[in-house]
């Protein structure tokens, strides 16, 4: 009784505290509210594939030429462990840096712009959220400097 009485006023106090914020760390990571590696090979899967046939990018002879040298199953594989990277996810990618991969292809602002749209018909088409898609696209914007060669 005593102690209860002693302690009494430490236990108000922290019942009139505001709960703590959630801490950022335990909001799922975007690799986790994906689906994980499984969820993102499917996606890779599909968007690699409407990549690969895209009329108006092989219009593009280097790009045409590095299907060669980079077989579509290879760059899926790649994409998909370097998206789970970048998602963090408990992948590491060992390929090649984003400039050395794409410096050669000649890639412009408007095939840039053809493979966003092919990306976000991937997106729809898989039913992946609106708040994840707008991460996944922050992630692809962020290697632009390096692929995006001319105008
Ligand atoms: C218009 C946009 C893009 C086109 C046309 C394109 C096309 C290609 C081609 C043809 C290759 C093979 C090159 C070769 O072997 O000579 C390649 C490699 C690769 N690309 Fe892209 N790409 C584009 C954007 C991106 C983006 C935005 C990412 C990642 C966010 C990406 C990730 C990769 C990876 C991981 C590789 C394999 C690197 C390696 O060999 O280790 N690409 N890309």
């Amino acid at each position: 009784m005593k102690y209860l009485r002693a302690s009494l006023p430490i236990i108000i106090v922290m019942l009139l505290l505001p709960a703590p914020a959630v801490a950022e760390d335990e909001k799922p990571s975007l690799y986790e509210r994906l689906g994980g590696l499984k969820a993102i090979s499917m996606v890779v899967d599909d968007f690699v594939d409407r990549l690969s046939t895209n009329d108006a990018l092989n219009a593009n002879p280097a790009i045409a030429a590095g299907r060669d040298t980079s077989p579509a199953p290879y760059l899926k594989v790649q994409l998909s462990v370097m998206v789970c990277e970048a998602a963090g996810g408990p992948c590491q990618y060992t390929g090649l840096a984003m400039k050395e991969s794409h410096a050669h292809l000649n890639i412009t602002a408007s095939e840039w712009q053809t493979m966003l749209d092919l990306f976000k018909t991937t997106l729809d088409k898989s039913s992946v959220p609106e708040a994840e898609q707008k991460e996944l696209f922050a992630i692809v914007e962020s290697t632009k400097a390096d692929i995006v060669m001319m105008e």
